[in-house]
Protein backbone atom coordinates (compact mmCIF):
# COMPACT_ATOMS: atom_id res chain seq x y z
CA UNK A 1 0.00 0.00 0.00
CA UNK A 2 1.57 2.79 -1.01
CA UNK A 3 0.79 6.17 -0.16
CA UNK A 4 1.52 8.96 -2.84
CA UNK A 5 2.61 12.04 -0.92
CA UNK A 6 4.40 13.56 -3.94
CA UNK A 7 6.49 16.79 -4.43
CA UNK A 8 2.87 18.51 -5.58
CA UNK A 9 2.47 18.89 -1.67
CA UNK A 10 2.35 22.66 -1.59
CA UNK A 11 -0.21 25.01 -0.88
CA UNK A 12 -3.21 24.95 -3.09
CA UNK A 13 -4.55 28.04 -2.02
CA UNK A 14 -1.32 29.79 -3.17
CA UNK A 15 -0.97 28.14 -6.55
CA UNK A 16 -3.32 29.05 -9.44
CA UNK A 17 -5.85 26.30 -10.06
CA UNK A 18 -6.25 24.46 -13.70
CA UNK A 19 -3.09 22.79 -15.69
CA UNK A 20 -1.54 26.39 -15.67
CA UNK A 21 -1.67 25.98 -11.62
CA UNK A 22 -0.36 22.25 -11.65
CA UNK A 23 2.67 23.54 -13.88
CA UNK A 24 3.37 26.62 -11.67
CA UNK A 25 3.26 24.26 -8.93
CA UNK A 26 5.71 21.38 -10.60
CA UNK A 27 8.39 24.11 -11.71
CA UNK A 28 8.20 25.72 -7.93
CA UNK A 29 8.90 22.23 -6.90
CA UNK A 30 11.82 21.79 -8.72
CA UNK A 31 12.75 24.95 -8.50
CA UNK A 32 13.11 24.82 -4.68
CA UNK A 33 15.79 23.80 -2.90
CA UNK A 34 14.77 21.27 -0.88
CA UNK A 35 16.53 21.55 2.45
CA UNK A 36 17.15 17.77 4.69
CA UNK A 37 16.81 18.26 8.65
CA UNK A 38 17.92 15.63 11.17
CA UNK A 39 16.24 13.93 14.11
CA UNK A 40 17.87 15.33 16.93
CA UNK A 41 15.49 13.83 19.99
CA UNK A 42 12.63 11.34 20.40
CA UNK A 43 10.96 11.75 23.88
CA UNK A 44 7.86 9.25 23.95
CA UNK A 45 5.94 10.01 20.71
CA UNK A 46 7.66 13.66 19.89
CA UNK A 47 10.24 13.41 17.40
CA UNK A 48 12.65 16.98 17.72
CA UNK A 49 14.08 17.75 14.19
CA UNK A 50 16.35 20.69 13.28
CA UNK A 51 17.38 22.07 10.10
CA UNK A 52 13.91 22.29 8.67
CA UNK A 53 11.57 25.02 7.25
CA UNK A 54 7.94 24.47 8.83
CA UNK A 55 4.50 25.57 9.16
CA UNK A 56 2.08 24.09 11.90
CA UNK A 57 0.25 20.84 9.86
CA UNK A 58 3.03 20.24 7.48
CA UNK A 59 3.75 16.82 6.49
CA UNK A 60 7.03 15.47 6.68
CA UNK A 61 9.22 12.42 5.70
CA UNK A 62 11.38 10.90 7.78
CA UNK A 63 14.06 8.29 7.22
CA UNK A 64 15.27 6.81 3.80
CA UNK A 65 13.15 7.75 0.59
CA UNK A 66 12.03 3.85 0.08
CA UNK A 67 10.37 3.40 3.21
CA UNK A 68 10.22 6.78 4.83
CA UNK A 69 7.99 7.48 8.32
CA UNK A 70 5.57 10.18 7.90
CA UNK A 71 4.90 12.67 10.66
CA UNK A 72 3.14 15.93 11.02
CA UNK A 73 4.65 19.36 12.70
CA UNK A 74 2.45 20.04 16.20
CA UNK A 75 4.86 22.50 17.74
CA UNK A 76 8.04 24.65 16.47
CA UNK A 77 10.20 26.88 18.72
CA UNK A 78 13.07 29.13 17.19
CA UNK A 79 15.41 26.10 15.44
CA UNK A 80 13.33 23.21 16.33
CA UNK A 81 10.70 21.82 15.38
CA UNK A 82 8.39 18.75 17.04
CA UNK A 83 6.60 16.25 14.91
CA UNK A 84 3.93 13.48 15.86
CA UNK A 85 4.38 10.10 13.48
CA UNK A 86 1.78 8.69 11.39
CA UNK A 87 3.39 5.09 12.06
CA UNK A 88 5.85 2.74 14.39
CA UNK A 89 8.36 4.78 15.19
CA UNK A 90 10.93 1.86 15.17
CA UNK A 91 14.14 2.68 12.79
CA UNK A 92 14.04 6.15 14.13
CA UNK A 93 17.19 7.39 15.71
CA UNK A 94 19.36 11.18 16.28
CA UNK A 95 20.47 11.68 12.90
CA UNK A 96 17.60 10.42 10.74
CA UNK A 97 17.41 12.73 7.54
CA UNK A 98 13.89 14.63 7.51
CA UNK A 99 12.34 16.60 4.61
CA UNK A 100 9.22 18.74 4.49
CA UNK A 101 6.59 17.81 2.02
CA UNK A 102 5.97 21.55 2.29
CA UNK A 103 1.89 20.61 2.75
CA UNK A 104 -0.97 18.87 4.84
CA UNK A 105 -2.48 15.63 4.61
CA UNK A 106 -3.98 14.87 1.36
CA UNK A 107 -6.46 11.90 0.59
CA UNK A 108 -7.82 11.05 -3.14
CA UNK A 109 -11.45 11.73 -3.10
CA UNK A 110 -14.20 10.37 -5.56
CA UNK A 111 -17.04 8.82 -6.03
CA UNK A 112 -15.27 5.49 -6.34
CA UNK A 113 -14.98 5.76 -2.78
CA UNK A 114 -18.66 4.70 -1.94
CA UNK A 115 -18.61 1.27 -0.43
CA UNK A 116 -15.03 1.30 0.74
CA UNK A 117 -13.10 0.94 4.13
CA UNK A 118 -10.04 3.29 4.46
CA UNK A 119 -7.67 3.60 7.15
CA UNK A 120 -7.13 7.06 9.44
CA UNK A 121 -5.49 8.76 6.82
CA UNK A 122 -7.63 7.55 4.07
CA UNK A 123 -5.85 4.82 2.67
CA UNK A 124 -7.74 1.65 1.48
CA UNK A 125 -7.46 -1.42 4.05
CA UNK A 126 -10.58 -3.64 2.63
CA UNK A 127 -8.39 -5.16 0.03
CA UNK A 128 -10.30 -3.47 -2.80
CA UNK A 129 -8.50 -1.59 -5.71
CA UNK A 130 -6.08 1.32 -5.37
CA UNK A 131 -7.24 5.00 -5.24
CA UNK A 132 -5.08 6.17 -8.50
CA UNK A 133 -6.42 8.42 -10.77
CA UNK A 134 -8.67 10.12 -8.09
CA UNK A 135 -8.08 13.75 -7.26
CA UNK A 136 -6.08 14.72 -4.13
CA UNK A 137 -7.25 17.12 -1.30
CA UNK A 138 -6.25 18.94 1.63
CA UNK A 139 -7.97 17.39 4.64
CA UNK A 140 -7.96 20.52 6.09
CA UNK A 141 -10.86 22.96 4.72
CA UNK A 142 -12.88 25.54 6.45
CA UNK A 143 -16.40 25.45 7.32
CA UNK A 144 -19.37 27.32 5.68
CA UNK A 145 -19.25 30.83 6.66
CA UNK A 146 -22.52 31.61 8.97
CA UNK A 147 -24.31 33.69 6.92
CA UNK A 148 -23.87 31.68 3.72
CA UNK A 149 -25.46 28.48 5.80
CA UNK A 150 -29.31 27.48 4.89
CA UNK A 151 -31.47 27.39 8.09
CA UNK A 152 -32.59 24.03 9.13
CA UNK A 153 -35.97 23.87 7.37
CA UNK A 154 -36.54 19.98 6.50
CA UNK A 155 -36.55 17.00 8.69
CA UNK A 156 -34.15 13.92 7.38
CA UNK A 157 -35.45 10.71 7.96
CA UNK A 158 -33.36 8.36 9.50
CA UNK A 159 -35.55 5.43 9.64
CA UNK A 160 -35.57 4.74 13.85
CA UNK A 161 -39.18 5.26 14.49
CA UNK A 162 -38.10 6.75 18.23
CA UNK A 163 -35.56 9.28 16.48
CA UNK A 164 -37.99 10.38 13.89
CA UNK A 165 -40.97 11.24 15.89
CA UNK A 166 -39.56 11.82 19.65
CA UNK A 167 -36.24 13.26 18.65
CA UNK A 168 -36.69 14.78 14.88
CA UNK A 169 -33.40 15.11 13.25
CA UNK A 170 -33.00 17.77 10.29
CA UNK A 171 -31.10 18.22 7.11
CA UNK A 172 -28.13 19.63 8.01
CA UNK A 173 -28.38 18.88 12.13
CA UNK A 174 -25.62 18.32 14.14
CA UNK A 175 -26.71 15.59 17.07
CA UNK A 176 -24.67 13.91 20.25
CA UNK A 177 -25.62 10.22 21.13
CA UNK A 178 -24.75 10.05 25.08
CA UNK A 179 -23.96 6.50 26.12
CA UNK A 180 -21.61 3.95 28.00
CA UNK A 181 -20.30 1.30 26.63
CA UNK A 182 -22.08 -1.63 25.26
CA UNK A 183 -25.39 0.17 25.50
CA UNK A 184 -26.18 -0.06 21.73
CA UNK A 185 -24.55 3.08 20.21
CA UNK A 186 -22.99 0.58 17.22
CA UNK A 187 -26.38 -1.26 16.59
CA UNK A 188 -27.94 1.80 16.29
CA UNK A 189 -25.48 3.42 14.08
CA UNK A 190 -26.03 0.53 11.98
CA UNK A 191 -30.03 0.65 11.90
CA UNK A 192 -29.53 3.97 11.03
CA UNK A 193 -27.21 3.47 8.07
CA UNK A 194 -30.34 1.52 6.69
CA UNK A 195 -33.11 3.12 7.34
CA UNK A 196 -31.81 6.56 6.44
CA UNK A 197 -32.99 8.68 3.44
CA UNK A 198 -29.50 10.19 3.19
CA UNK A 199 -28.10 9.79 -0.27
CA UNK A 200 -24.43 8.75 1.42
CA UNK A 201 -23.36 7.87 4.45
CA UNK A 202 -19.34 8.47 5.82
CA UNK A 203 -18.57 6.79 9.21
CA UNK A 204 -15.84 7.20 11.23
CA UNK A 205 -14.98 4.22 13.66
CA UNK A 206 -12.54 5.33 15.85
CA UNK A 207 -10.06 4.05 19.27
CA UNK A 208 -12.01 0.91 18.74
CA UNK A 209 -10.96 -2.75 19.06
CA UNK A 210 -9.57 -3.95 15.71
CA UNK A 211 -12.56 -6.87 16.50
CA UNK A 212 -15.16 -4.87 17.02
CA UNK A 213 -14.40 -2.72 14.02
CA UNK A 214 -14.91 -6.49 11.69
CA UNK A 215 -17.92 -6.84 13.71
CA UNK A 216 -19.96 -3.67 13.20
CA UNK A 217 -19.10 -4.09 9.58
CA UNK A 218 -19.99 -7.78 8.92
CA UNK A 219 -22.70 -8.01 11.64
CA UNK A 220 -24.24 -4.53 12.16
CA UNK A 221 -23.63 -3.15 8.96
CA UNK A 222 -23.82 -5.87 6.21
CA UNK A 223 -23.23 -5.11 3.07
CA UNK A 224 -26.54 -3.29 1.92
CA UNK A 225 -25.00 -0.87 4.62
CA UNK A 226 -21.56 -0.77 2.73
CA UNK A 227 -22.70 0.09 -0.28
CA UNK A 228 -24.21 3.28 0.69
CA UNK A 229 -21.13 4.50 2.90
CA UNK A 230 -17.53 5.57 2.91
CA UNK A 231 -15.71 3.86 6.03
CA UNK A 232 -12.87 5.24 7.83
CA UNK A 233 -11.01 3.22 10.31
CA UNK A 234 -8.57 3.79 12.57
CA UNK A 235 -8.65 1.40 15.81
CA UNK A 236 -6.78 1.92 19.31
CA UNK A 237 -3.68 0.63 18.51
CA UNK A 238 -3.05 2.81 15.94
CA UNK A 239 -0.79 6.50 16.85
CA UNK A 240 -2.79 9.16 18.36
CA UNK A 241 -2.16 11.07 15.59
CA UNK A 242 -4.06 8.95 12.83
CA UNK A 243 -6.79 8.70 15.36
CA UNK A 244 -7.67 12.20 15.47
CA UNK A 245 -6.88 12.31 11.59
CA UNK A 246 -9.20 9.87 11.24
CA UNK A 247 -11.89 12.28 12.06
CA UNK A 248 -11.33 15.24 9.51
CA UNK A 249 -10.17 12.47 7.12
CA UNK A 250 -14.33 11.54 7.30
CA UNK A 251 -15.54 14.86 8.04
CA UNK A 252 -13.55 16.21 4.20
CA UNK A 253 -14.99 13.29 2.78
CA UNK A 254 -18.48 13.99 3.38
CA UNK A 255 -17.15 18.15 2.75
CA UNK A 256 -16.72 16.40 -0.88
CA UNK A 257 -20.05 14.87 -1.35
CA UNK A 258 -21.25 18.28 0.27
CA UNK A 259 -19.64 20.13 -2.70
CA UNK A 260 -21.22 18.09 -5.47
CA UNK A 261 -24.74 18.63 -3.85
CA UNK A 262 -25.16 15.97 -1.81
CA UNK A 263 -26.82 15.38 0.87
CA UNK A 264 -24.59 13.69 3.43
CA UNK A 265 -24.64 11.68 7.20
CA UNK A 266 -21.76 11.63 8.47
CA UNK A 267 -21.62 9.64 11.82
CA UNK A 268 -18.62 9.62 14.13
CA UNK A 269 -17.66 6.96 16.77
CA UNK A 270 -16.40 8.12 19.23
CA UNK A 271 -15.85 11.77 19.22
CA UNK A 272 -14.85 11.40 22.82
CA UNK A 273 -12.15 8.82 21.15
CA UNK A 274 -10.60 11.93 19.08
CA UNK A 275 -11.02 14.17 22.10
CA UNK A 276 -8.34 11.48 24.08
CA UNK A 277 -6.68 11.36 20.80
CA UNK A 278 -5.79 15.21 20.81
CA UNK A 279 -4.75 15.11 24.56
CA UNK A 280 -2.00 12.60 23.52
CA UNK A 281 -0.98 15.26 20.73
CA UNK A 282 -1.43 18.04 22.94
CA UNK A 283 0.52 16.66 25.66
CA UNK A 284 3.58 15.24 22.99
CA UNK A 285 3.28 18.51 21.75
CA UNK A 286 4.47 20.40 25.78
CA UNK A 287 0.91 21.68 26.28
CA UNK A 288 0.15 22.05 29.86
CA UNK A 289 -2.88 19.83 30.62
CA UNK A 290 -5.85 21.99 32.15
CA UNK A 291 -9.65 20.87 32.68
CA UNK A 292 -9.20 17.34 34.51
CA UNK A 293 -6.21 16.40 32.70
CA UNK A 294 -6.94 17.54 28.89
CA UNK A 295 -4.77 20.54 27.57
CA UNK A 296 -6.91 23.55 26.12
CA UNK A 297 -6.34 22.42 21.78
CA UNK A 298 -8.88 19.60 23.10
CA UNK A 299 -11.22 22.16 23.70
CA UNK A 300 -10.62 24.23 20.64
CA UNK A 301 -10.49 21.00 18.88
CA UNK A 302 -14.61 20.40 18.98
CA UNK A 303 -15.78 23.61 17.55
CA UNK A 304 -13.49 23.02 14.88
CA UNK A 305 -14.36 19.66 13.75
CA UNK A 306 -17.86 19.86 14.60
CA UNK A 307 -18.73 23.47 12.87
CA UNK A 308 -17.39 22.02 8.99
CA UNK A 309 -20.44 19.74 9.45
CA UNK A 310 -24.27 21.65 8.80
CA UNK A 311 -25.96 22.81 6.29
CA UNK A 312 -24.45 24.82 3.38
CA UNK A 313 -25.10 26.94 0.25
CA UNK A 314 -25.86 23.40 -1.31
CA UNK A 315 -25.84 20.07 0.04
CA UNK A 316 -25.04 19.65 3.59
CA UNK A 317 -23.39 17.57 6.54
CA UNK A 318 -25.67 16.30 8.63
CA UNK A 319 -23.61 14.69 11.60
CA UNK A 320 -23.96 12.14 14.37
CA UNK A 321 -21.63 11.98 16.77
CA UNK A 322 -21.32 9.40 19.43
CA UNK A 323 -20.36 10.63 23.48
CA UNK A 324 -19.05 8.15 25.62
CA UNK A 325 -19.85 8.93 28.80
CA UNK A 326 -17.57 6.51 30.92
CA UNK A 327 -19.42 5.29 34.25
CA UNK A 328 -22.85 6.97 32.84
CA UNK A 329 -21.15 10.40 34.09
CA UNK A 330 -22.68 12.61 31.99
CA UNK A 331 -21.27 15.68 33.28
CA UNK A 332 -17.80 14.81 32.35
CA UNK A 333 -15.83 17.75 30.29
CA UNK A 334 -15.91 16.51 26.80
CA UNK A 335 -19.64 15.61 27.13
CA UNK A 336 -20.15 18.87 28.64
CA UNK A 337 -18.29 20.26 25.88
CA UNK A 338 -19.84 18.51 23.20
CA UNK A 339 -23.38 19.53 24.64
CA UNK A 340 -23.06 22.96 24.06
CA UNK A 341 -21.66 22.81 20.87
CA UNK A 342 -24.13 20.29 18.93
CA UNK A 343 -28.03 20.91 18.18
CA UNK A 344 -29.45 18.00 20.13
CA UNK A 345 -28.72 14.92 22.14
CA UNK A 346 -29.89 11.72 22.45
CA UNK A 347 -28.95 10.13 25.55
CA UNK A 348 -28.91 5.94 25.06
CA UNK A 349 -29.96 4.30 28.94
CA UNK A 350 -28.17 1.28 30.58
CA UNK A 351 -30.97 0.33 32.32
CA UNK A 352 -33.27 0.18 29.30
CA UNK A 353 -30.11 -1.43 27.46
CA UNK A 354 -30.19 -4.12 29.98
CA UNK A 355 -34.33 -4.70 30.04
CA UNK A 356 -34.05 -5.45 26.54
CA UNK A 357 -35.50 -2.08 25.37
CA UNK A 358 -33.86 -1.52 22.21
CA UNK A 359 -33.02 0.90 20.79
CA UNK A 360 -32.32 2.10 24.15
CA UNK A 361 -33.12 5.58 23.92
CA UNK A 362 -34.29 7.25 26.97
CA UNK A 363 -37.12 9.86 25.21
CA UNK A 364 -37.09 11.64 28.00
CA UNK A 365 -33.34 12.86 28.43
CA UNK A 366 -33.07 13.62 24.31
CA UNK A 367 -33.66 16.55 22.95
CA UNK A 368 -33.54 18.39 19.38
CA UNK A 369 -33.15 22.00 19.43
CA UNK A 370 -34.87 22.26 15.74
CA UNK A 371 -38.22 20.06 16.30
CA UNK A 372 -40.00 23.19 15.89
CA UNK A 373 -38.37 23.82 12.32
CA UNK A 374 -38.64 20.35 10.91
CA UNK A 375 -42.52 19.54 12.07
CA UNK A 376 -46.33 20.12 11.75
CA UNK A 377 -48.08 21.40 14.39
CA UNK A 378 -50.21 18.14 14.50
CA UNK A 379 -47.13 16.23 14.95
CA UNK A 380 -45.53 18.53 17.25
CA UNK A 381 -48.36 17.90 19.32
CA UNK A 382 -48.85 14.70 19.23
CA UNK A 383 -44.71 13.83 20.06
CA UNK A 384 -45.56 16.31 22.96
CA UNK A 385 -48.48 14.15 24.24
CA UNK A 386 -46.83 11.31 24.17
CA UNK A 387 -43.63 12.84 26.51
CA UNK A 388 -46.00 14.30 28.78
CA UNK A 389 -47.75 10.72 29.15
CA UNK A 390 -44.32 9.33 29.37
CA UNK A 391 -43.21 11.68 32.16
CA UNK A 392 -46.57 11.37 33.94
CA UNK A 393 -45.79 7.79 34.15
CA UNK A 394 -42.16 8.22 35.44
CA UNK A 395 -43.54 10.46 38.35
CA UNK A 396 -45.71 7.75 39.32
CA UNK A 397 -43.81 4.81 38.78
CA UNK A 398 -42.45 4.14 42.27
CA UNK A 399 -45.90 4.27 43.98
CA UNK A 400 -47.47 1.73 41.30
CA UNK A 401 -44.24 -0.12 41.91
CA UNK A 402 -45.42 -0.85 45.65
CA UNK A 403 -48.84 -0.74 45.03
CA UNK A 404 -49.48 3.02 46.66
CA UNK A 405 -50.98 4.57 43.32
CA UNK A 406 -54.58 5.48 43.12
CA UNK A 407 -56.03 5.28 40.47
CA UNK A 408 -57.37 8.52 39.36
CA UNK A 409 -55.22 10.88 40.68
CA UNK A 410 -53.61 11.69 37.97
CA UNK A 411 -55.42 11.73 34.50
CA UNK A 412 -52.31 11.79 32.22
CA UNK A 413 -50.56 8.70 34.26
CA UNK A 414 -53.80 7.18 33.91
CA UNK A 415 -53.87 6.93 30.48
CA UNK A 416 -49.86 6.49 30.49
CA UNK A 417 -50.32 2.57 32.51
CA UNK A 418 -52.82 2.35 30.22
CA UNK A 419 -50.95 2.83 27.56
CA UNK A 420 -48.08 1.32 28.42
CA UNK A 421 -47.32 -1.92 26.33
CA UNK A 422 -48.40 0.34 23.26
CA UNK A 423 -45.81 2.83 23.85
CA UNK A 424 -43.01 0.57 24.80
CA UNK A 425 -44.11 -1.22 21.33
CA UNK A 426 -44.45 2.18 19.40
CA UNK A 427 -40.46 2.80 20.69
CA UNK A 428 -39.12 -0.71 19.97
CA UNK A 429 -37.62 -1.11 17.21
CA UNK A 430 -35.58 -4.64 16.20
CA UNK A 431 -32.08 -3.89 15.00
CA UNK A 432 -33.34 -5.55 10.86
CA UNK A 433 -36.60 -3.11 10.81
CA UNK A 434 -36.75 0.16 8.87
CA UNK A 435 -39.69 2.25 9.41
CA UNK A 436 -40.07 5.42 7.21
CA UNK A 437 -40.98 8.36 8.93
CA UNK A 438 -44.17 9.04 7.40
CA UNK A 439 -45.11 5.64 9.05
CA UNK A 440 -44.06 6.42 12.54
CA UNK A 441 -45.95 9.44 12.54
CA UNK A 442 -49.02 6.95 11.42
CA UNK A 443 -47.97 4.94 14.28
CA UNK A 444 -47.97 7.76 16.75
CA UNK A 445 -50.96 9.13 15.59
CA UNK A 446 -53.00 6.02 15.83
CA UNK A 447 -51.68 5.47 19.27
CA UNK A 448 -52.54 8.18 21.33
CA UNK A 449 -56.05 9.25 19.35
CA UNK A 450 -57.24 5.66 18.44
CA UNK A 451 -56.59 3.73 15.07
CA UNK A 452 -58.72 5.50 12.24
CA UNK A 453 -56.42 4.07 9.08
CA UNK A 454 -56.18 0.46 11.29
CA UNK A 455 -52.42 1.77 11.10
CA UNK A 456 -50.75 -1.04 13.42
CA UNK A 457 -47.12 -1.22 14.23
CA UNK A 458 -46.47 -4.69 12.59
N1 LIG B 1 -31.77 -2.95 18.32
C1 LIG B 1 -31.23 -3.96 19.04
N2 LIG B 1 -31.88 -5.13 19.15
C2 LIG B 1 -31.37 -6.14 19.88
N3 LIG B 1 -30.19 -6.09 20.54
C3 LIG B 1 -29.48 -4.98 20.46
C4 LIG B 1 -29.95 -3.85 19.71
N4 LIG B 1 -29.04 -2.86 19.82
C5 LIG B 1 -28.04 -3.35 20.61
N5 LIG B 1 -28.30 -4.62 20.99
C6 LIG B 1 -27.45 -5.46 21.88
O1 LIG B 1 -26.58 -4.65 22.67
C7 LIG B 1 -25.23 -5.08 22.52
C8 LIG B 1 -24.28 -3.90 22.54
O2 LIG B 1 -24.57 -3.08 21.44
P1 LIG B 1 -23.47 -2.20 20.67
O3 LIG B 1 -24.21 -1.49 19.60
O4 LIG B 1 -22.30 -3.01 20.28
O5 LIG B 1 -23.05 -1.20 21.84
P2 LIG B 1 -21.93 -0.05 21.86
O6 LIG B 1 -21.59 0.28 20.47
O7 LIG B 1 -22.62 1.07 22.59
O8 LIG B 1 -20.78 -0.59 22.65
C9 LIG B 1 -25.18 -5.86 21.22
O9 LIG B 1 -24.29 -6.92 21.30
C10 LIG B 1 -26.59 -6.36 21.05
O10 LIG B 1 -26.72 -7.65 21.61
MG1 LIG C 1 -19.66 0.20 19.63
Amino acid sequence: MSLMFGEDMTDTAATPSGLFGDRVAALRSVARPRRTGVVVGVVGLAVTVSGIVARIGDLVRIGSAEAPLLAEVVALDHERVVCLPLGPLGGVGVGSPVVNTEGPLRIAVGEELRGRVLDGLGRPMDGGPALTGMSRVSVDMAPPSAMERSLISEPLQLGVRALDTMVPCGHGQRIGIFAGSGVGKSSLLSMITRGTEAEITVIALIGERGREVREFLEHDLGPEGLARSVVVVATSDQPPLVRLRAGFVATRIAEWYRDRGKNVLLMMDSLTRIAMAQREVGLSAGEPPATRGFPPSVFALLPTLLERAGPAPVGGITGLYTVLVEGDDHNEPIADAARSILDGHVVLDRRLATAGHFPSIEVLESVSRVTGAITTPQQRSDSSELRRLMAAQRDVRELVEIGAYVPGTNPDADRALALRDQINDFLRQSIGDQVPAERAWAQLGALLHGNPNGEGLS
